[in-house]
């Protein structure tokens, strides 16, 4: 029973064609599928179906975060556990999210609502234009926007990150990867990984306590060029930079965070380091660290990064939470 990867997430959207817009004209993502409520977008490289998806509503916000189990048999293993532990979940149909199996929803010790699933569409470009020439690639190499190439991470907000942290790895198994934490003792911030990735979900500290929020959705692009490009898009047509570029210190990684026009966070990052061992010990970052933990470059963060996020969507229909 293993979370293989961090697969997608659904976003609720109070401007769907802006937002639209936006991720496929500026940002340079592709719709696999869309109808008057619903689009789903993937990165050049992606391989499923879809990695985000935008869904219309009065307000903007989190509706889940998708993960995918390696094997069928994870799905059932996870219901069983939760039920052991008396946590609360609900079974989603086939095909209720387009292109996706049967899947286990959830939410987080603090609220972060989460899904599990196994059978997903892979994606093979079939229009003439976006056939690559390469048996490799799943669609060719794009000319319009950012382009980025894949999905990358989650990050949420919790007023308690050491209890988040503690609850996604006990749970689901996410090994923690390293943390800021502050001499009176209270983390700051924890990032964690089921991958190879320096993490593949993030939990930061919500400043303004008023409990989970999405904090933002992490694509990746492949080189600094690639990002400073990306920045002056997202200038130019529909995006306002919140902060960067410039380069965390954690991690490694070049960063750049946005707005897209409904209001959620985007990052676009390149780089960072990779973690192979399977003995690896979270690295423990002090507050007086953490400046250059955010960007060893020297920017500070600006207070709307601490402190704001975007909200959970409390979930109606199929997929809902008792
Ligand atoms: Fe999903």
């Amino acid at each position: 029973m293993k979370i293989a990867q961090a697969g997608h997430a659904e976003l609720q959207v109070r401007d769907l064609e802006a937002s639209k817009r936006f991720f496929t004209e500026t940002m340079g993502l592709f719709v696999t599928e869309e109808d008057s409520t619903s689009v789903y977008l993937r990165a050049w490289q992606d391989w499923e179906h879809h990695t985000l998806v935008l869904t219309k509503g009065d307000t903007s916000g989190l509706v889940h975060l998708g993960w995918r189990v390696e094997d069928p048999e994870s799905l059932d293993q996870f219901a069983r556990r939760f039920e052991e532990m008396g946590l609360t979940y609900t079974w989603v149909e086939a095909g209720t999210e387009w292109g996706q199996g049967r899947a286990l929803r959830f939410s987080s010790v603090s609220g972060v609502p989460m899904e599990l699933y196994w059978e997903i569409e892979k994606y093979r470009a079939s229009d003439p234009e976006l056939v690559s020439a390469l048996p490799s690639f799943p669609q060719k190499y794009p000319t319009k926007g950012m382009a980025p190439r894949r999905f990358d991470h989650f990050n949420v907000m919790a007023n308690d990150v050491a209890r988040e942290q503690a609850w996604l790895t006990q749970v689901m198994g996410i090994k923690h990867r390293y943390y800021v934490e502050g001499a009176d003792g209270v983390r700051r911030g924890s990032w964690l990984s089921i991958s190879n990735l320096s993490h593949d979900i993030a939990v930061m500290r919500n400043h303004s306590g008023s409990g989970a929020r999405l904090h933002h959705i992490g694509y990746y692009v492949d080189s600094p060029d690639e990002l400073l490009r990306a920045a002056t898009m997202a200038v130019e047509h529909g995006g306002k930079i919140e902060w960067g570029p410039g380069k965390h210190g954690t991690s490694g990684a070049t960063f750049l965070y946005f707005f897209e026009p409904s209001g959620h966070r985007i990052e676009v990052w390149t780089g960072g380091m990779l973690i192979f061992a399977p003995d690896w010990e979270p690295i423990r970052w002090s507050q007086e660290t953490e400046v250059v933990g955010f960007d060893m470059w020297g920017s500070k963060a600006p207070e709307t990064y601490l402190r704001y996020g975007t909200e959970i969507v409390k979930a109606t229909g199929a997929g809902a939470i008792a």
